[in-house]
């Protein structure tokens, strides 16, 4: 049958998932797929039934999106969706009741404090010291993210990150590296890709070098010690799970430098698949091509 490879949407990561979905179409067309593009920020997602789609491949990031609304409104229509479903995307979605839940269940994540004023920030970086990373509690793609050194940065840092989203998180910056799993399927079945080592020049991985710069090293294989590879893969299985994530997702995870030890940073519902884009690079280093694996994330659609 039909499927929509839903796209655009109204989220700060628009421009990004306008690029992941043409990707996907593009792929998802070439394998003999009857695939259109859809953008709820233009048509209202009821369309789908009335024009007969089958399926979706959700390719928007950030909000109204990847937060489980978009899912909630396919499960009322009753069209199966890649990628995770309601719960679990909403609250990936939220960096915050992530972290409690992962905490809750034993699994490593930076300390970090919920602000809700540039004092409160002033307060987080005297007791979670620096470097402190002051973020959206609900954005994607590093948007409204400040790296804080010096308590006079707090102000701008929460300004920014406020700017974004009513809720702001302080978050004890991980020296070290900083890594992502890619995690396809279900339950038992569930796997964990080959882990990716992203070396961004002074550490910046930021928006413009995710997207619009070249100057970002992806090393997949990552280079790691064996062990190390697969208690990393390991984590962000447990990671999956502990969030009732299926069908698809990506955890960022940062490798503290001075003794190893991992710290996950977020997972991300809808990842990008964009040309740059991480997912697609751990799959082609497990064999399995851009086209193969968009074909094997719409296999896991579902309701
Ligand atoms: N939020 C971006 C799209 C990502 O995680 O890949
Ligand atoms: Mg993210």
């Amino acid at each position: 049958g039909k499927v929509a490879v839903l796209m655009g949407g109204d989220s700060a990561e628009r421009e990004i998932s306008l690029l992941s979905g043409q990707g996907v179409l593009q792929a998802l067309r070439a394998r003999g797929v009857d695939a259109h593009a859809f953008d709820p920020a233009a048509r209202a997602l009821c369309e789908l039934r009335r024009e007969g789609y089958a399926r979706c491949f959700i390719a928007l990031h950030g909000r109204h999106g990847e937060d489980g609304t978009v899912q909630g409104a396919l499960e009322l229509l009753g069209i199966p969706y890649t990628g995770p479903g309601v719960m679990a995307s909403s609250v990936a979605m939220d960096k915050t009741m992530t972290k409690r839940i992962w905490r809750a269940e034993g699994l490593p994540t930076p300390d970090w404090r919920l602000v809700g004023s540039a004092a409160e920030c002033a307060q987080a970086f005297a007791e979670l010291g620096s470097p402190m990373i002051v973020k959206p509690v609900r954005e994607g793609s590093t948007l409204g993210l400040t790296k804080v050194l010096h308590a006079g940065q707090c102000q701008a840092a929460y300004r920014l990150a406020a700017s974004h989203d009513s809720e702001v998180l302080c978050e004890q910056f991980v020296a070290g590296e900083e890594t992502t799993c890619a995690l396809l399927g279900q339950g038992a079945g569930a796997q964990a890709l080959p882990i990716i080592r992203i070396v961004a020049p002074g550490g910046n991985y930021d928006f413009q070098n995710k997207y619009y710069t070249d100057v970002v090293r992806y090393d997949c294989p990552s280079g790691l010690p064996e062990q190390e590879e697969q208690a990393l893969r390991a984590l962000s299985l447990a990671a999956y799970r502990t969030l009732a994530c299926r069908g698809w997702a990506r955890a960022d995870i940062m490798v503290r430098a001075s003794d190893r030890q991992p710290f996950l940073l977020e997972i991300n519902t809808s990842p990008g698949m964009t040309g740059h884009s991480l997912v697609p690079m751990a799959a082609r280093a497990s064999g399995l091509s851009y086209e193969a694996l968009c074909l094997q994330i719409l296999a896991g659609a579902s309701l």
